[in-house]
C-alpha cells in the first residue's frame, strides 16, 4: 500500500449516500470544518439531505446552540454531487453510507477506487457487514475500515471503529484521530459480525417487536417499561422508527445467516417493511410520526 494519509492532512471528505445516516455524517464533517462533498445518485434525494441540514442547524442558531457564521461555514462547506468522479477527485476520507447490502457497498467502493487517491481511507458505516469482506472484494482491505455512525449522527457521541482483517494500523490510528476532530468518542472492534453496538441493540429491538406480536402489553408500554426502568432514552421500537424498519430487518437478517437463530427477524417486521412502514422517514412505524412527535397508533395482533 502506498503512504495512506495522516489524519493531520484530511482535507476533503466524500460521503456516498444521502439518506438519514449520510446526511447527518456529511453534517458532523462539514461542521468539523471538512469540505464534505456529498453524494447520491439520486439528486432529488441530496436537495432533501441538504435542505434537513438548513432547517436542523437553523433551529440550533435559533436555540442559541450554534453561533450563526458557523451555521454559515458549515453549510458553505458541503458540496452536494451526482457526479462520483468529481466527489472522488483529491478526496481524503470516503464515508461510503448506502444501504446495508453487500454487493451494493462493494459495488460502490470499487468505482470509488478507481477515482480516488490512493492514499485516501475508504470508510463504511455499515451497522453490521464484514469490514474484511469488504475490503477484500473492493481490493483496498489495508484502507478500508469501518466507521460506525449513530442515529442521529450529529447528537449521538459514539463512533465505532472497526479493524477489518487486512485494515493498517497507521488507518486505525488515523480513524481515531479523525474521530476526535468530529467531536465522537471512537471504540475499537475486531471485524465480528454486528460488531460491539449492533449484534446487542438488535437483541432488544428484536424481542420487544416478539412481545408486541404476542401481547405482552402495548407499544408505548413496552417502550415505556425501558424508557422509565431501565432508563433508555427512547423505547426499543421508537428507537427502531428512528432507524428505520428496513435497516433493522437487513441486520437481523444478516446476524441471523451469519451467528444463528436469536436473531430471526420477526414476523411483524416483515410485514411491517412490506407494507411501506419503515419508521420516522415513511411517517409510520410502530408509531405514527407527526411535527410534534411520536403519536401511539392500535397494532394488529
Ligand atoms: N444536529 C444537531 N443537534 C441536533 C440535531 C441535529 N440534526 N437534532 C437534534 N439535535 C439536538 C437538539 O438540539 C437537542 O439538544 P439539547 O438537548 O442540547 O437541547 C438534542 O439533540 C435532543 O434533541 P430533541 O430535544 O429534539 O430530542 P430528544 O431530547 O427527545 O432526544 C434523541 C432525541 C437524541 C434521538 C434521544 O431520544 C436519543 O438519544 N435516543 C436514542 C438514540 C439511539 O439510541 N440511537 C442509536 C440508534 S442505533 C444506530 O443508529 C446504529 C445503526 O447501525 C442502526
Amino acid at each position: 500500500m502506498s503512504e495512506v494519509i495522516q489524519a493531520s492532512d484530511v482535507r476533503r471528505v466524500v460521503v456516498l449516500g444521502a439518506g438519514t445516516m449520510g446526511q447527518g455524517i456529511a453534517q458532523v464533517t462539514a461542521q468539523a470544518g471538512y469540505v464534505t462533498h456529498l453524494y447520491d445518485v439520486d439528486a432529488a434525494r441530496i436537495g432533501r439531505a441538504i435542505e434537513s441540514i438548513k432547517q436542523a442547524t437553523d433551529r440550533l442558531v435559533q436555540k442559541g446552540k450554534m453561533l450563526n457564521e458557523a451555521r454559515s461555514e458549515l453549510i458553505g462547506a458541503l458540496v452536494p454531487t451526482s457526479d462520483l468522479a468529481q466527489a472522488c477527485r483529491d478526496v481524503d476520507l470516503v464515508i461510503e453510507s448506502a444501504p446495508e447490502q453487500m454487493d451494493l457497498k462493494v459495488g460502490l467502493l470499487r468505482e470509488v477506487k478507481a477515482l480516488a487517491p490512493e492514499r485516501a481511507i475508504l470508510g463504511t458505516n455499515t451497522s453490521s457487514l464484514s469490514i474484511t469482506e469488504i475490503g477484500t472484494r473492493t481490493a483496498a482491505a489495508a484502507r478500508t475500515i469501518g466507521l460506525h455512525f449513530f442515529n442521529p449522527p450529529p447528537v449521538m457521541e459514539l463512533l465505532e471503529v472497526v479493524r477489518g482483517l487486512g485494515t493498517d494500523e497507521a488507518v486505525v490510528a488515523a480513524s481515531l484521530a479523525i474521530a476526535k476532530r468530529i467531536g465522537k468518542t471512537p471504540i475499537v472492534v475486531n471485524d465480528m459480525p454486528g460488531f460491539a453496538t449492533s449484534r446487542l441493540g438488535v437483541v432488544i429491538g428484536a424481542e420487544a417487536m416478539r412481545m408486541l406480536e404476542s401481547g405482552v402489553a402495548s407499544a408505548e408500554d413496552i417502550d415505556r417499561a425501558m424508557e422509565l426502568g431501565y432508563r433508555h432514552p427512547m423505547g426499543p421500537l421508537k428507537l427502531t422508527d428512528l432507524v428505520g424498519l428496513d435497516v433493522r430487518l437487513m441486520i437481523l437478517e444478516h446476524l441471523h445467516r451469519e451467528i444463528g437463530e436469536q436473531f430471526r427477524p420477526p414476523a411483524i417486521l416483515r410485514q411491517m417493511v412490506r407494507a411501506g412502514r419503515l419508521g420516522k422517514k415513511s411517517g409510520e412505524g410502530f408509531y405514527r410520526w407527526t411535527e410534534s412527535g411520536p403519536v401511539p397508533i392500535a397494532h394488529k395482533r
